[in-house]
């Protein structure tokens, strides 16, 4: 069987209202474009927010300057009709002004995998707004490292061996992999670290690959400011994967994702059917999106609106719940995102005009406040 491969290529190029969601005429300016592409086996044209996202098959393997030229081709007309509706942020990931071989680090975000298709061959296409690609690594661990989600970690004997985890530094930029169960207590050591390290890849340990993220981060690629670099990802599932159900199982559980209002506020990732994704309270919460497909070669049999389910309302509920309790600390931490990761804050420009009003402490006061201080003395 010949390789497919499946490229999922986003940007937001101008939403309404404000950064809401993308605008029908967007989405099928964008499906008229793909299907005059040769290149381009099938496409799907969907939206999670703001975000306008492709899912496309192809035969250019994964980071092709061909198939990254079409998607950049397809945002950039999609930006000149954001612009002409007057949409808001029309083109705001559209960093370059022109196309440079490879989308990634030129704003757009990108998850792709070359695979050759099993006989039957289900995978799930995750889509998140208003949050940052660290929001995979908490479920991506425990669809593939914990057995309390994963019951087939345990039951099934193609899936005992475990996970290879390939995990990027992104302040350093540089990755490592990491084995699991055995290597489990490193990899979580790593990865709770969100603001700095991003689950990349998951491989099964005879190489075959399970699930990619994209994890472009806009705000380093752009020195400021310029748009939450909301993730994709795609997984792999069933017979020597885990199965449909404990790859969605991880997102009944809203873990908390920096994002939110103003990329800068920790909030509770909701999965959300398709419609429903389109973050209003307080520009949030941030939402997720999983639309299933099998693939028929190079054909995407679907989608299946997975989070469109009974069984994820308890979920939602909860986001509810933790979204009303997180914004009732305004402005306080933890709601509001350490000082590093803020995408807005006028605290320079507070501290410059308070410099000259902050008193020395005398050496006496300093001491009470130092953190050595007030550490407890080791016992052993
Ligand atoms: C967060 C996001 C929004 C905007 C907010 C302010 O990722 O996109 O919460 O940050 O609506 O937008 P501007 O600065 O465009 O007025
Ligand atoms: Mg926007
Ligand atoms: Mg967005």
């Amino acid at each position: 069987m010949d390789a497919v491969t499946l490229s999922v290529i986003k940007a937001d190029v101008g939403s309404y209202v404000g950064h809401s969601q993308v605008h029908p005429d967007l989405l099928a300016a964008a499906k008229k474009l793909l299907a005059r592409q040769k290149l381009i086996e099938d496409y799907h044209v969907t939206n999670c927010g703001d975000d306008l996202e492709l899912i496309l098959t192809h035969r250019e393997g994964v980071d092709s300057p061909e198939i990254h030229n079409i998607a950049w081709d397809v945002f950039m007309h999609c930006t000149e009709v954001a612009k002409s509706l007057k949409l808001y942020g029309a083109g705001q990931d559209m960093l370059a002004d022109s196309f440079a071989g490879n989308v990634r680090g030129m704003g757009p975000g990108v998850a792709e995998m070359e695979i050759v298709p099993r006989k039957s061959e289900p995978v799930i296409v995750f889509m998140a707004d208003k949050t940052s690609p660290s929001a995979f690594s908490l479920p991506l661990y425990r669809i593939f490292a914990d057995p309390f989600c994963s019951a087939g970690l345990i039951l099934d004997p193609k899936l005992h061996d475990g996970f290879r985890f390939e995990v990027l530094d992104i302040e350093d930029g540089r990755r490592i992999l990491l084995d699991t169960p055995e290597e489990l207590y490193d990899v979580l050591a790593l990865i709770g670290i969100v603001s700095r390290y991003l689950v990349k890849r998951v491989y099964r340990k005879d190489g075959e690959i399970a699930a990619a993220a994209s994890t472009e981060k806009l705000s380093k690629i752009a020195g400021e400011y310029v748009g939450k670099d909301d993730p994709v990802a795609i997984v792999r599932c069933q017979s020597g994967f885990p199965a449909v159900g404990e790859v969605l199982e991880p997102f009944a559980f809203p873990h908390l994702v920096p994002g939110f209002m103003r990329g800068s506020h920790n909030g509770p990732l909701m999965p959300v059917a398709q419609p429903d994704a389109h973050p209003r309270r307080f520009d949030g919460p941030p939402r997720i999106i999983a639309l299933g497909f099998q693939l028929n070669g190079s054909r995407l049999v679907g989608p299946v609106d997975l989070f469109d389910d009974p069984s994820f309302e308890g979920a939602r509920r909860k986001a509810n719940e933790i979204a009303d309790y997180m914004r009732s600390h305004g402005p306080f931490q933890p709601h509001l995102l350490g000082v590093e990761d803020l995408e807005y804050t006028t605290l320079p420009k507070v501290l410059d005009r308070l410099h000259a009003r902050f008193e020395t402490l005398a050496a006496s006061e300093k001491k009470g406040f130092s953190k050595k201080a007030k550490m407890p003395a080791a016992t052993h």
